[in-house]
C-alpha cells in the first residue's frame, strides 16, 4: 500500500503544496481559513492534500504521512473503506440532491434510533455546529426558555453563540449562554440556580478535550449530578457526541456510565468521511423538534446517509471502537516509552482512540509543536494543540511506521533541546 501512496516524508517535497498556497493567497482570505488552515503550523505541515486509503494519506506532493488526525475525526474506518465507497456509489447512481430525501432517510434513523439507546428520534444536517445550535434551539423550543449552560472553554462549533473567536459576533450572539466547570458539579448547580426558572438545557462533550489542554475524562459522578439536575430543572441534558461519538463506544459516549441525555449532537465520524450530522432525541422532546424550522439546501441528500448506513454497520460487524482501542494502546505504550528513553516528561492524556500529548511545563506549546513537527517531517501526521483521532484501519505496519517517525521525533527533539542549552 505504501508503494502506491508515495514515499514517506522524510526528503518532504513541497513544489505543487507552496504554489497551491501562493494561488490561494490571492483568492481566499489568509490563504486558508478554519481549523484546517496550517499558518499557524510549522512548514513541515502541508496544506493541501492529495487523497488517501485506510490509515495513509498523501499530500499534494506526493508525501505520505499515517494519519493520526484523520481528518480532525470523521474518518473512522479509514480513508476509503470499501463497504462505504460501495454505499455511496450505489446511492450515488440512483441520485443524491433531489426533490425530496431518499428512502436512507427513514433507513438511517431507523438504524440511529436502534443503535443509540436514548434516541426515539433523528433528525439530520451538514456540520457539527448544525446539531448543536438545532439541540439549543430544540430544548428552547421545548422548555420555553432561553438559557443554555455550557462548560468554559468547550468548543461546541462556529456559529456566533459558540466560536472561540468573537471577531464578528455580538454580545447578544452569547447573552443567553451561561458558564459551568467541566467536572465540577457544584459550578454546575450554582449555575442552574442562578439560572431559576429560564434554563433550557445544560450542554456538555463526554470527555474535555479542549484544545491545547491536557484532556480529562469526565468523573461519573459528575455527568450522573447533570443528569439529576435536569429532572430537578425540567432543563434538557445536551450530549454534545460530535468530536466522540462512535469512537469509544457503538451508541452515545455516556452509555458505558448510564447516564442518557435528552438531547445529542452527532457528525464527524457518522459517515466515514461524506458530510452529514444528526440530532438525536428522547420522546418529550420530539415535540420542540417537531416546531422548530431548521433546514439547508444540502441537508437531505441522500448519498452521505447511505454512506451513514454502511459505516454504522461496518463499525459494529468489524468492532471499530475495540480495533481503536488495539491500535491506540500501543500507540500510547510506544509513545510513551520513548518520552521515557529519550528523557522526556510529558503527559498522554484522554482516551487511546482519541490522545494528546504534552510536555511538561511546555504551556506554550514550543516543545509540541516542535515535537509535531519532525513527527510529520518523519510521516506520522499529528497535531501539537488538537487531540489526535485513532482510526479502525491502523494496521500493525502503520503503527510500527508511526512509532518509527515519533521516536525519532523524539530523538532529534533530545538533540535540539540538547544544542540550545
Ligand atoms: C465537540 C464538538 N462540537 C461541535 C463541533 C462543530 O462541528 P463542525 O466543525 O462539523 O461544525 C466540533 C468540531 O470540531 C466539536 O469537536
Amino acid at each position: 500500500m505504501a508503494s502506491q501512496l508515495g514515499q514517506l516524508a522524510g526528503t518532504a517535497q513541497r513544489t505543487a503544496d507552496t504554489a497551491l498556497r501562493a494561488r490561494a493567497s490571492a483568492v481566499i482570505p489568509g490563504g486558508m481559513y478554519g481549523h484546517q488552515a496550517v499558518s499557524s503550523l510549522p512548514p513541515e505541515y502541508p496544506q493541501f492534500m492529495r487523497g488517501g486509503v485506510g490509515a495513509r494519506v498523501t499530500d499534494v506532493d506526493g508525501n505520505s504521512y499515517v494519519d493520526l488526525m484523520c481528518s480532525y475525526g470523521p474518518v473512522v474506518l479509514g480513508h476509503r473503506h470499501p463497504g462505504v465507497e460501495l454505499a455511496a456509489r450505489d446511492q450515488e447512481a440512483l441520485g443524491d440532491c433531489q426533490n425530496g430525501p431518499g428512502p436512507v432517510l427513514v433507513e438511517l434513523a431507523e438504524l440511529l434510533v436502534a443503535t443509540v439507546t436514548h434516541a426515539d428520534w433523528a433528525m439530520f444536517a451538514k456540520n457539527g455546529t448544525d446539531a448543536t445550535t438545532m439541540c439549543c434551539t430544540i430544548a428552547r423550543a421545548q422548555t420555553h426558555r432561553r438559557l443554555i449552560a455550557v462548560a468554559r472553554g468547550a468548543y461546541h462549533g462556529a456559529a456566533p453563540w459558540c466560536t472561540p473567536r468573537p471577531a464578528g459576533t455580538t454580545e447578544a450572539d452569547r447573552a443567553n449562554l451561561r458558564l459551568f466547570d467541566f467536572n465540577d458539579l457544584a459550578s454546575a448547580r450554582a449555575v442552574a440556580e442562578q439560572a431559576g426558572e429560564d434554563l433550557a438545557g445544560i450542554m456538555v462533550s463526554p470527555f474535555r478535550h479542549d484544545a491545547g489542554y491536557d484532556q480529562e475524562l469526565v468523573d461519573p459522578a459528575f455527568a450522573r449530578g447533570l443528569r439529576e439536575l435536569c429532572d430537578q430543572t425540567g432543563a434538557a441534558l445536551i450530549l454534545d457526541d460530535v468530536r466522540c461519538g462512535f469512537r469509544l463506544h457503538h451508541g452515545s459516549s455516556w452509555e458505558p456510565i448510564g447516564v442518557l441525555p435528552d438531547l445529542s449532537a452527532w457528525s464527524k465520524a457518522i459517515a466515514n468521511g461524506y458530510p452529514i450530522a444528526a440530532v438525536l432525541g428522547a420522546e418529550r422532546f420530539r415535540d420542540g423538534a417537531r416546531q422548530i424550522f431548521v433546514t439547508g439546501s444540502f441537508w437531505f441528500s441522500a448519498v452521505p446517509m447511505a454512506a451513514a448506513i454502511a459505516t454504522i454497520r461496518a463499525l459494529k460487524a468489524q468492532d471499530a471502537v475495540a480495533a481503536m482501542e488495539r491500535a491506540g494502546t500501543i500507540l500510547r505504550d510506544g509513545i510513551l516509552a520513548q518520552a521515557a528513553e529519550s528523557g522526556f516528561d510529558v503527559s498522554y492524556t484522554g482516551p487511546v482512540q482519541m490522545p494528546y500529548l504534552t510536555f511538561a511545563g511546555d504551556s506554550n506549546h514550543v516543545l509540541a509543536t516542535e515535537f509535531a513537527a519532525q513527527a510529520v517531517r518523519r510521516g506520522a501526521f499529528i497535531h501539537p494543540r488538537h487531540n489526535w483521532f485513532v482510526s479502525a484501519a491502523m494496521t500493525d505496519d502503520d503503527i510500527a511506521v508511526a512509532l518509527a517517525a515519533t521516536g525519532e521525533a523524539f530523538a532529534a527533539l533530545r538533540r535540539a533541546t540538547a544544542d540550545r542549552h
